[in-house]
């Protein structure tokens, strides 16, 4: 059974709020305080997400530390390492970036590999927050949009142009920690052709911290994922080379849904602020061009969009979350989509009859990949129900955006701020205090 609601929204909120305090280091907030010691990209977005109803400025500064460490080719490398802080596997020593690339920034240490794009939906939500807010507060939000613009747009362009070079619509990516989602069944057949040569040794940091292994990947996966990270020292980083020679390669439907909604929110961005138009016209000519790439991968009948691995020249076929990506971006055609809705809110997804909450399982309790405490395999993340929620809420599905916050909620309401539960138990799972867990509520509460 869900465990009972300990606490009300006003002390739900207070405690996300002293929890982001806690985990803030002064100009980043660790993603979590044991498990992830730095700043992880996506996480980042979404904490500023959730800074910005409690400070407008210390959102901007989230923004502008990880943007300071955004690579010369335009890519933001998934991890921006705290000084000075070890704790974590594999870190700055093991990832060698300024030493091999040119790319990689001088004054910041940094991992090598992106993650999603999904910052520009949090440059909205501060601007959303700022114009409530006082002259200096707007001030400050402008002033960042000036200084940033350029980056941002940068990042979008990398993401289109380096990780999308065919115009196929999908962006590529190269290591599964890119698509956040880790050990998601999406990536087992393309790991399943990773044969890891000499991986360095190496000692896990993780599984020390969370001693459960059914929560986190396991040894052999740890394995390809460090291979992976060789091949990608092999080829320096060089996004051309990557292309060639690493043995994961897959083009991530979810990410570029993704791509397609942060585009579309920064063009729009771009003409209320007047910003170049020539930025502008290409940020929308990416919106519509990876909205297409989703849909095209979509089953006529369900609408469910699948992945495409490059090395092995196959769909990848699973009932993960990533299926609902169309739902994101939009541009199905009107029946796929209901069928699509159909699909998350039956009995395979939302409306499994023993889930604990009318939420979406990173992988479907009826798919023979499920498992409910193992990270993506199953668990319910809630930084995923955010992210459908305000995506519902921009497509005009009030009501559908209405019920993920409010189960959300319920599922938050226990004051843990896990990474993920169980969708069964409602059990709180991976780590503790996780910060855009907190980020979620904090913006659903705002
Ligand atoms: N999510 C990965 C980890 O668990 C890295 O991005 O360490």
């Amino acid at each position: 059974m869900p465990h009972d609601p300990s606490f009300t929204p006003t002390q739900l909120a207070a405690r996300a709020a002293y929890l982001l305090r806690g985990n803030d280091l002064g100009t980043m907030t660790t993603a979590a305080p044991l498990l992830y010691p730095h700043m992880w990209s996506w996480d980042a977005a979404f904490v500023a997400i959730g800074l910005a109803p409690l400070s407008v400025e210390r959102a901007v500064v989230e923004l502008d530390t990880l943007l300071s460490a955004q690579w010369r080719n335009g890519m933001i490398p998934h991890i921006v390492f705290a000084n000075g802080v070890d704790g974590y596997f594999p870190g700055p020593a093991r990832w060698a970036c300024s030493a091999l690339s040119a790319d990689a920034p001088r004054n910041r240490h940094t991992s090598g590999i992106t993650q999603p794009p999904v910052h520009a939906i949090a440059v909205q939500r501060i601007l959303d927050h700022a114009r409530t807010r006082g002259r200096s507060t707007r001030a400050v939000a402008e002033a960042f949009l000036d200084r940033r613009w350029n980056d941002l747009v940068r990042w979008h362009r990398w993401l289109a142009e380096c990780r999308d070079p065919d115009a196929r619509g999908r962006v590529t990516l190269y290591h599964g920690w890119e698509s956040g989602m880790d050990n998601s069944p999406r990536w087992d057949s393309a790991y399943a052709n990773v044969i890891p040569g000499d991986v360095p040794e190496y000692q896990r940091e993780d599984n020390k911290i969370n001693t459960d292994a059914t929560q986190r990947p396991s040894d052999l996966e740890y394995d390809r994922y460090l291979w992976l990270l060789e091949e990608m020292k092999a080829a320096r980083y060089d996004d051309e080379l990557l292309s060639k020679t690493v043995s994961f390669a897959v083009e991530d439907v979810f990410v570029s849904a993704i791509l397609s909604v942060a585009c579309q929110v920064l063009a729009e961005i771009g003409e209320d602020h007047k910003r170049p138009r020539s930025d502008v016209r290409d940020l929308y000519a990416w919106a519509d061009r990876f909205r297409a790439g989703v849909v095209e991968t979509t089953d006529e009948r369900t609408g469910a969009a699948k992945d495409y691995d490059l090395r092995a020249e196959k769909w990848i076929v699973t009932e993960t979350v990533a299926q609902f990506a169309p739902l994101l971006c939009g541009g199905l055609p009107h029946e796929r989509e209901r069928a699509l809705l159909r699909l998350l809110e039956g009995p395979r997804f939302c409306g499994h009859p023993d889930l604990a909450y009318a939420l979406i399982p990173s992988t479907s309790p009826v798919s023979r990949d499920f498992r409910p405490r193992e990270y993506w395999r199953g668990p319910v993340w809630p930084v995923m129900t955010w992210l459908f929620s305000w995506c519902f809420a921009r497509r005009g599905w009030a009501e559908r955006s209405a019920t993920l916050r409010r189960e959300g909620l319920r599922q938050a309401s226990d004051g843990t701020f896990a990474e993920y539960y169980e969708p069964f138990t409602g059990a709180p799972l991976g780590s503790m205090q996780q910060s855009w867990t907190a980020a979620a509520v904090l913006d659903w509460l705002g």
